[in-house]
């Protein structure tokens, strides 16, 4: 055995001194409104890193025009104090100015943007949110290069932002682990989202169908069911029996890639959005053999 290896056997893991790493900064970026979505992901965070940082930025490069850029909450003293208690060590609430975002310059081309693949942004959300992506794919550059984090931590709640963010470090040489952290659910099953605000109490109870077709399709795939059309319309079927709740598409891709699939072969990301009064409400599932 070499002296090298001698020397890290003997050497004291990074946990074992403080029982926190010693070194690593991880970002958990956001938009505010902190719930329990967000803070299970800054947990994580809290759990890998020496240095938790919680980026809270209402990016207007990623609403729409007709988007609800304006009336999407903002509470950033209540955010404070949620971080606080959850033991970050520092957030980043920069205004517009500051990061540097200026619609106007956007609008006419003065500025650089960043294009994920158009194969990745074309179906899912992609296809109801032109720029959207563009938008998140902008910022999140942007925030990786001023926070230069070793890991940045997102929620399978967003999975095509999940995906395409993956695709992004890698093609843009950003040295960060991607980490996944699992959608975090009411106990009605309705995924945790600052946008349930926007609902009444009934359209809450309402919204949770998302939730149980995705998980009719889970149980048909659990029983040998692998064509994607049978496994939508499982999904279909379970959302047509509340009425207010309008369907913009059920998808069934590739995790990674995100491209259409036919088959479940090894896994399969079966992704809803749909509206309700003019609430947009996504979730998703993960397909696959145990
Ligand atoms: P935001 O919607 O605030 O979400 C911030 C992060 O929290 C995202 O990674 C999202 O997937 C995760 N998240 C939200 N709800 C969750 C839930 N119920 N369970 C688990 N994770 C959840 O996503 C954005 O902001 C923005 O697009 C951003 C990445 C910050 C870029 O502007």
């Amino acid at each position: 055995r070499s002296e090298n290896q001698l020397i890290e056997q003997e050497r004291p893991s990074e946990f074992e001194v403080t029982g926190r790493p010693l070194t690593a900064v991880g970002l958990v970026p956001t938009m505010g409104a902190l719930h329990k979505g967000h803070l299970s992901l800054i947990q994580r965070a809290r759990q890998e890193n020496a240095t938790v940082i919680v980026s809270i930025f209402v990016n207007p490069l990623q609403f729409g025009p007709n988007e609800d850029f304006h009336r999407y909450p903002r509470t950033l003293d209540q955010d404070l104090q949620l971080c606080e208690q959850a033991g970050v060590d520092i957030v980043f609430a920069p205004t517009p100015e500051e990061m540097g975002v200026d619609l106007k310059n956007i609008q006419e081309s003065k500025v650089t943007q960043v294009n994920p693949p158009s194969a990745m942004i074309s179906g899912l959300c992609g296809r109801y949110r032109p720029g959207h992506f563009q938008g998140v794919a902008t910022i999140m550059t942007k925030l990786f290069n001023l926070v230069q984090p070793d890991r940045a931590y997102f929620g399978q709640k967003d999975g095509q932002q999940l995906a395409m963010i993956k695709q992004l470090v890698v093609d843009l040489n950003f040295l960060i682990e991607i980490v996944a952290c699992a959608t975090v659910r009411e106990t009605s099953g309705l995924a945790i989202s600052s946008r349930n605000q926007y609902l009444t109490t009934t359209e809450k109870q309402q919204a949770a169908v998302l939730y149980s077709g995705l998980q009719k399709a889970q149980a048909a795939f659990r029983a040998g069911e692998r064509n994607a059309n049978k496994l939508i319309a499982a999904v279909q079927q379970e959302i047509a029996m509340v009425s207010s709740v309008s369907v913009e598409y059920i998808e069934l891709v590739e995790p990674n890639t995100l491209m259409p699939i036919e088959t479940v072969q090894e896994e399969g990301m079966l992704a809803i959005a749909a509206r309700l009064g003019s609430t947009r409400l996504i979730d998703n599932t993960i397909l696959r053999d145990r």
